[in-house]
């Protein structure tokens, strides 16, 4: 990244004069007040956004770093946010438009929404025994019940896991036992395509042998046969009939634990990432207003699955908490064609659309007509998120989708940040294509030299790090506190505190611009998706024919990154065994993890280059992955020799 780009994109006009923050002034001016008086400002928004049920005494307390405490003593229910208190303006507002894979629609009100998770509420608490602090796995299609699930659990104050629906019985097992989920909540299955597919056999494959899991509810959306096993599994359908609508919201410590969500580390297993109620809540809901900057009679829809953080906090608990209109899809945005998504943009008459880079390229490249079929003026805000964008999406995303009117967002975080941390405001925010702009007000985020902890100059990149603790960071890792503080707090301290280190490289303009340049560790980037090189060469292994592995991200087009595997074999195989093999181990790989972990590379190699203490040299595998020259010293090698001996393979 070393051309500048311009801030060639003004915002419009029109636009700018409706947006919450209006222009650059405005923005300086909240982070000026937030560097000035950090505390004050952030008491400012709780108190402005959240209903709390009986004020805070503090704002931050910092004496247990990096195990921060915001708005200490402060009770509230993030249910009772995202739903009660809209009652009396909203009632009647949709709340959750959802569209199956099939086109069938539903609209749910904020009073509906309020009644079914209040139902839903009661029937885990009086049927399960659900009580406060107990977790709860989900694992369900994208279906209105799945946000009701999340919901109920915030209201009765348990703590929900979501596990996305891709991923196989070994690694929902994994999570189950980890949290200790005494609970999970799942469906039949689902339409993707037009065809049903399912998850009740998953879930019955992870809780076979010993397992913490008391009660299974299955939510029934396909109506295919599943077994249900007695005195465990429960019909979501036939047990919701008989709950009431009234459901108390549990009074819930601001600091009391919302939900967990697995995500994946550099080295081991996944970690069990926790978010606590108040400042999860609040970074959602100002999050939401600020950066998609949706009004009233808005409708927003972010393409994300529920599985995932995005679809935490930009489907359910960000657009909820303000009040907004949320559309939720089951489908694919290629099916029927790659028009779907513009075809649903014109009939909700979407205003803020938030999507993934690959999703952009992958409707580009199979339908970059179909756009221009649909009326697409109702578009204001065009959101990106996952991983960075390339130039040419995004140019498609502005001018074919946006009609070059739009404000695209390119808003930077993770699963551990709970809500965007670097992106352009819409209407302010002067953008230049594929660039995160600006920390958002509040976020005191900078780029660090990892060595020294100083910010790097210009051009010279470094580590994306966030020097001040903030509501909605990562409470910590479920059962694992040394973990947590390993993990993303490094030596490196600003005026004597810790600093966050994301895992991710970022590089300034002159400008002060922040583009994301990609991960720093061991985490590749698959479609949006994180995935640990660790937890695939773990899979790998549990193949009885392979002795080591190491595997590296490959740039791929539509992709992002791809998944490459070097891989030494027990036994040499011919060329024709070969191909068997590489069959096999992504068997392996579906069955330890999920579809989304399959190698798209597998090269079988005699050895892997190793220092002579025995640690595996990835930069040098990750190089000729992408066939690039080797320019690293590779004499302190054990066997220098293997490298030229992989590229053969790897060209060959
Ligand atoms: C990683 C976090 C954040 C929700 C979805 C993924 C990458 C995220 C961007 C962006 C460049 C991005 C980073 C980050 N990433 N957004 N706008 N530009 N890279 O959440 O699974 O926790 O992954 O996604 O590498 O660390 P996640």
């Amino acid at each position: 990244m070393s051309d500048i780009v311009k801030p060639t994109f003004q915002p419009n006009r029109e636009f700018a004069k409706q947006a919450r923050i209006k222009n650059m002034c405005e923005y300086n001016d909240l982070q000026t007040w937030a560097s000035e008086d950090y505390e004050g400002f952030w008491g400012h928004f709780a108190n402005e956004k959240i209903d709390w049920f009986s004020p805070y005494s503090q704002v931050l307390d910092e004496s247990t770093a990096p195990f921060y405490k915001w708005f200490v003593n402060g009770k509230l229910n993030v249910a009772h946010q995202c739903i009660d208190r809209h009652l009396a303006t909203r009632k009647n507002k949709a709340a959750i438009i959802f569209e199956g894979d099939r086109g069938d629609k539903q609209i749910i009100t904020y009073l509906e929404l309020y009644y079914n998770v209040n139902k839903f509420a009661n029937l885990l608490k009086n049927e399960f025994g659900v009580k406060k602090g107990d977790r709860v796995v989900i694992y369900m299609p994208m279906i209105p019940e799945a946000a009701y699930a999340m919901l109920a659990c915030a209201r009765i104050g348990a703590i929900h896991s979501i596990v996305f629906g891709g991923f196989s019985a070994e690694a929902l097992k994994d999570r189950i036992e980890d949290a200790d989920a005494k609970v999970v909540i799942t469906a039949d299955g689902a339409y993707r395509k037009d065809k049903p597919y399912m998850l009740k056999p998953v879930v019955d494959e992870a809780l076979s042998g010993n397992t913490p899991v008391q009660k299974v509810l299955v939510i029934e959306r396909n109506n295919e046969e599943i077994t249900w096993v007695s005195g465990r599994d429960y019909s979501y359908n036939e047990l919701i009939k008989h709950q009431s609508t009234k459901c108390e919201a549990e009074v819930m410590d601001a600091e009391d634990p919302l939900f967990l969500l697995y995500t994946s580390g550099s080295t081991g297993k996944p970690k069990g990432v926790q978010h606590n109620s108040a400042g999860y809540i609040l970074w959602a809901q100002m999050t939401m207003e600020w950066v998609f900057d949706v009004k009233e009679n808005d409708t927003y829809w972010c393409t994300a699955d529920v599985g995932w953080i995005t679809g935490h906090t930009y489907i359910v608990y960000g657009p909820l908490a303000m009040g907004a209109t949320t559309v939720m899809f089951e489908g694919v945005p290629t099916y029927p064609d790659a028009g779907r998504p513009w075809k649903m943009v014109e009939e909700y008459k979407i205003n803020q659309f938030y999507t993934a880079p690959t999703a952009i390229r992958v409707l580009h490249k199979m339908g970059e007509d179909e756009p221009a079929k649909y009326d697409l003026s109702s578009l204001k805000v065009l959101g990106t998120v996952g991983e960075p964008i390339d130039p040419p999406a995004w140019k498609w995303y502005y001018e074919a989708v946006g009609g070059s009117k739009c404000a695209i967002v390119d808003t930077y975080w993770q699963t551990e940040t709970g809500g965007h941390i670097v992106s352009p405001l819409p209407g302010a925010t002067p953008i230049k294509p594929a660039c995160a702009t600006f920390p958002l007000p509040g976020i005191i985020a900078e780029i660090l030299d990892p060595q020294t902890g100083e910010k790097v100059g210009v051009g010279e990149g470094g580590y994306m790090c966030v020097t001040r603790p903030w509501p909605s960071m990562i409470r910590g890792i479920w059962g694992d506190p040394e973990r947590f503080v390993k993990s993303y707090f490094g030596d490196v301290k600003k005026d004597g505190k810790p600093v966050y280190f994301t895992g991710d490289g970022a590089v300034y303009d002159e400008e002060g611009y922040i583009t994301i340049t990609g991960r720093t560790d061991d985490v590749i980037n698959v479609s949006g998706h994180r995935m640990g090189t660790a937890e695939v060469e773990a899979a790998c292994k549990k193949h009885p024919n392979v002795a080591e592995v190491a595997v590296v991200g490959k740039p791929h087009e539509l992709k992002g990154e791809g998944i490459f595997a070097y891989i030494v074999l027990k036994s040499e195989d011919t060329m024709a065994e070969e191909m068997e093999m590489v069959k096999e181990i992504n068997k392996v790989i579906i069955k330890e993890i999920g579809n989304i972990a399959i190698c798209d590379d597998i090269v079988f190699v005699p050895g892997l280059p190793k220092t002579r203490s025995g640690k595996i040299m990835r930069r040098i595998l990750r190089s000729i992955a992408k066939g690039e020259v080797i320019t690293q010293d590779i004499s302190t090698l054990e066997d220098p020799s293997i490298v030229a001996t992989i590229e053969v393979k790897v060209k060959g």
